[in-house]
């Protein structure tokens, strides 16, 4: 027998959510879709029968809830088949959209699928702002009637705003119009800046200022609206002293499931190198959750480097964020340089520093865009 044996596979509590991004397709183009640069193409997507099979697998092993999300999910055509069957397996639903595609038909045959949340995102308070945001002009009015719609479907309604640079002095505008709508739950959710948003974060990243208005607008609305709309607030990370727990931990929580079948621990673990992620079209579900070295990778703080091994707060944000580390020092197994105690904190600083004074124009998320762009505000149909 070898003398150097493996270790086993670490157990591992069951996903609690699938995150399934059924299609980087989308009308709009916002730079700071989370997306990768290299967007997945319709004839690679998932077929109906294999979303499903990955629902089955996932609630056999024990995830409670499915997300629906994208680029735009409405723009699969067999999403309220996929919703059914979610609902037939007992999967809490909830749809992420941005609700250019929502209709009065579209509504209804959802509902009656068995959708259980809708959460409606808006790049700004202001029609003109946010169109130029989502490069799909009619784009926020849309969003408006969609905000009625599910409104008026019984539905709960969370809106999602997006925070950044030239919009976060409308904060108190976006509280009041959640208020208006009767939203149930408002986020308020500044950039996170991956794929796209790191592609354009001179374009967006606030100033500390602008951080502090926002923070202090919120904490207001949270004592005033206790008991009635719930405040979720995501800050950027360049401001921070200590990291965000990014996914609730490596492979703990939450399982993403990118257009093409590739099972992965976050949204943008693709942009990793040297990670080569299982496919759900050849591998369990269950297999990938408990053996793949992808998810063992980063599981829990055994990995973890100093100063996070010793780390008081290594089992309440887990290091911080892998793609964050990678992004900023060009290693994944370092410490997030969010944290105060890296010693790699310096160059999260020095973006946040040097932050220029006039904002670049966006470069808009679409296949092939490379180049900063002009805004290619389309007539919507
Ligand atoms: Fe979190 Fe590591 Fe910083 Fe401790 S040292 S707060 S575990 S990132
Ligand atoms: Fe990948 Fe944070 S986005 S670990």
């Amino acid at each position: 027998m070898n003398a150097i044996e493996p270790p086993p596979p670490r157990a591992a509590e069951p996903p609690l959510g699938l995150i399934l991004e059924l299609t980087h397709r989308c009308p709009l183009q916002c730079p700071y879709c989370s997306n990768p640069l290299e967007l997945a193409r319709a004839s690679a997507e998932l077929d109906t029968a294999a979303w499903c099979a990955v629902m089955e697998q996932g609630a056999a092993l024990g995830a409670l809830q499915v997300h629906f999300t994208g680029g735009e999910p409405m723009a699969r055509k067999d999403l309220p088949a996929l919703v059914r069957r979610a609902a037939e397996l007992g999967l809490y639903s909830n749809l992420i959209t941005s609700g250019v595609l929502l209709d009065p038909v579209s509504i209804a045959v959802l509902v009656e699928a068995g959708i259980d949340h809708i959460q409606l995102s808006f790049q700004d308070i202001e029609a003109e702002a946010g169109d130029d945001v989502a490069g799909l002009r009619g784009a926020h009015a849309r969003k408006l009637q969609a905000a009625e719609l599910i409104k008026s479907s019984g539905l709960p309604l969370t809106l999602n705003f997006v925070i950044q640079r030239r919009n976060a002095e409308r904060v108190p505008r976006m509280l009041a119009l959640a208020e208006e709508l009767g939203a149930g739950r408002i986020e308020i959710a500044h950039v996170q800046y991956y794929g796209w948003g790191l592609r354009n974060r001179a374009a967006l990243l606030p100033s500390r200022a602008q951080l502090d208005f926002t923070t202090e607008v919120v904490e207001a609305a949270r004592v005033r609206l206790k008991g009635r709309m719930v405040i979720d607030y995501v800050v950027p990370d360049y401001y921070a002293r200590r990291p965000k727990a990014c996914m609730g931990g490596w492979a703990r929580r939450e399982m993403v499931i990118t257009p093409t079948g590739k099972a992965m621990p976050c949204h943008a673990a693709d942009s990793l190198p040297g990670f080569a992620f299982a496919s759900v079209t050849d591998t369990s579900l269950a297999e990938i959750w408990r053996a793949d070295p992808a998810f063992l990778r980063f599981r829990g703080t055994d990995w973890m480097p100093e100063p996070c091994q010793s780390c008081d707060r290594r089992e309440i944000d887990w290091g911080g964020c892998r793609c964050q580390a990678f992004a900023m020092t060009g290693d994944p197994a370092r410490t997030d340089p969010a944290c105060a105690l890296s010693p790699d904190h310096a160059l999260m600083q020095a973006v946040a520093f040097e932050r220029p004074e006039i904002a670049p124009p966006y470069v808009y998320r679409r296949i092939g865009a490379a180049e900063p762009a002009e805004a290619p505000v389309a007539a919507a149909d």
